[in-house]
């Protein structure tokens, strides 16, 4: 049997935190689809090719990774990808009332879907996409949490004085 996960998220941009997270649910599942929302309800600073070309630079040669987008309910994306699972990070209490009411709202649209938390390593627990824009806008040194390529991106946002 296929176990299929899905990842979902803005990841505007990834973080060295997300990219935690997809490798160890990697070494559980045979597939992990990562799902970048098309329109998420904050608005991405990054568009939906940069946000998932960063993941794709960030995760190459990892057969058991996909890097996909969705619009729509994820419950309609994870079905239609054969997903039986759902993986959301944890980093600290503050996300838990968030998560659990997603869990359920999506327990509720689908039962057969579970959802499944990791922690996130310490190292990254205060870490968060808006936390590293906020840094590059202000010239501050983000190394070591976000991808090189990223890290990249993030520079160029000065220089274009994002
Ligand atoms: N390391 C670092 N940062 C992390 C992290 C980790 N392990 N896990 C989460 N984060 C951060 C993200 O960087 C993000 O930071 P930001 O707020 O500064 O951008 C924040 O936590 C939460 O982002 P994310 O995990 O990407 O979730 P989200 O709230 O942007 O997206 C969806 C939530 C896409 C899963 C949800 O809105 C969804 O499913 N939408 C589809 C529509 C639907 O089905 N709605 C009903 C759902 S009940």
């Amino acid at each position: 049997m296929n176990r299929i996960a899905v990842y979902p998220g803005s990841f505007d941009p990834v973080t060295n935190g997300h990219i935690d997270i997809i490798e160890r649910a990697a070494k559980i599942f045979d597939a992990v689809y990562v799902a970048v929302i098309r329109n998420p309800e904050k608005s991405p600073l990054f568009s939906i090719d940069e946000r998932v070309g960063m993941l794709k630079a960030s995760l190459k040669a990892r057969k058991k990774i996909r890097i996909d987008s969705f619009d729509g309910l994820l419950v309609e994306y994870a079905r239609a990808v054969k997903a039986t699972s759902i993986i959301r990070g944890l980093r600290a209490v503050s996300d838990f009332d968030y998560e659990f009411q997603m869990a359920l709202t999506n327990r509720r649209m689908d039962p057969s879907l579970e959802t499944i938390f990791m922690m996130t390593d310490y190292k990254y627990s205060y870490l968060s996409s808006s936390l590293t824009k906020e840094i590059a806008r202000l010239g501050g040194s983000f190394e070591g949490m976000v991808p090189p390529g990223v890290m990249r991106k993030l520079r160029s946002l000065k220089e274009r004085g994002v």
